[in-house]
């Protein structure tokens, strides 16, 4: 019996042993595992005053709700293509711009183009007048959609993302969804021209001016820094430059769900981007790349902006001066011989 007991005893104390070793193994696997991995991390932070990765994402829960909303206008309308204008709630000017320039009602055909501005909530000094204005202004135009999640730069990626719910639940009629900057001028009955092609996509379609294997800014100084946890990889996935870009109505409802599985980033058009890879939508560019301009050249040409569908302008009064420019009678381009840029 005793000695049964002492067997038993010893036996325990070998388990026991053994167990520990294990702990240990475990435990400096472990931390060596660890250390490695963030490690590297760290390495490239040495000498940076460490940045919180939340706020390189934008807070996105689905749950903004529309304060201003145009639900039955595509209804009354149908229209072939809508634009909708992301612009900040002070920047009245800009949508005045737009408003008696390229955006005019009664300047586009048949109603087949809608002009939609896109707020958040004021923010700043004195929101509630702010506030009180833009409801004048929508009373007057009936042009605004407004969300309540706060406007700023930093939050435009939901900006974005509430456009895309809006296109999906009150336009999907429509053949295409524009996302134009309020900056931007823009030739409508050649963007129109352009996706009337008999050659041209209605599904899984998306363009603008693609940039193709775009470097991941790593230095904390600039705009647009996403540091390694945010985004591990050198370059981003090919997309369509935020200033302009036209999407086939199929792909607000698609992007919209596959972007559950990603996290927002702030970058808005790189993180759609991000939502077209996993969707393997490659964007394609538009048939003439060289009327999509990011910089135009000082000097304004008539001729040349005359074949333009969309070029990014200085300041509200500059872009409604070249309109203005661009529909006085006669021909644009002086010599018959010459050709607008191809
Ligand atoms: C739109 O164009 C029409 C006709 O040219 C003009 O009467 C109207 O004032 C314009 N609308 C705006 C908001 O400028
Ligand atoms: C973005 O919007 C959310 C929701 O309104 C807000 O809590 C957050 O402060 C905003 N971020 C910035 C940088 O304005």
């Amino acid at each position: 019996m005793g000695v049964a007991k002492q067997q038993k005893g010893s036996r325990r104390h070998v388990w026991l042993q053994y167990g520990v070793w294990c702990f240990g193994f475990l435990l400096v696997l472990g931390t060596i595992c660890i250390y490695h991995f963030f490690g590297i991390r760290l390495q490239g932070q040495k000498n940076i005053p460490s940045v919180d990765p939340e706020s390189f994402y934008v807070a996105y829960p689905r749950k903004y709700r529309f304060v201003l909303n145009q639900p039955e206008v595509c209804k009354h309308r149908d229209p072939y293509i809508v634009i909708i204008v992301p612009v900040a709630p002070r920047d009245v000017e800009a949508r005045n711009a737009i408003r008696s320039t390229w955006g005019n009602d009664s300047l586009v055909q048949d109603g087949d183009v809608l002009v939609l501005f896109l707020l958040g909530l004021p923010s700043g000094s004195d929101p509630e007048t702010q506030q009180l204005r833009i409801h004048q202004e929508n009373l007057r135009h009936r042009d605004l959609l407004q969300s309540d999640f706060v406007d700023s730069y930093r939050n435009l990626t939901i900006k974005t993302m509430v456009m895309l719910e809006w296109l999906r639940d009150h336009c999907p009629q429509a053949y295409y969804a524009a996302k134009v900057d309020a900056d931007m001028l823009i030739n409508v009955g050649a963007l129109t021209q352009m996706l009337l092609r008999p050659t041209q996509h209605h599904s899984n379609y998306i363009t603008g001016l693609v940039w193709y294997g775009n470097i991941v800014i790593r230095d904390p100084s600039s705009k647009f820094y996403i540091p390694h946890e945010v985004y591990p990889y050198p370059v981003y996935p090919p997309y369509p430059l935020g200033m302009c870009y036209i999407v086939s109505m199929d792909l607000p409802a698609k992007i919209l769900h596959v972007s559950r599985k990603i996290k927002p980033i702030f970058i808005e058009d790189a993180y759609i981007g991000l939502c077209l890879e996993q969707l393997r939508i490659t964007p394609t560019n538009p048939p003439n790349k060289a009327q999509f301009v990011v910089k135009p050249p000082l000097v304004y040409d008539r001729c040349y902006y005359s074949d333009l569908i969309a070029v990014i302008t200085d300041s509200p009064a500059q872009l409604i001066s070249f309109w203005i420019d661009l529909h006085k009678p006669g021909p644009a381009c002086k010599e018959a011989s010459h050709t607008p840029l191809d």
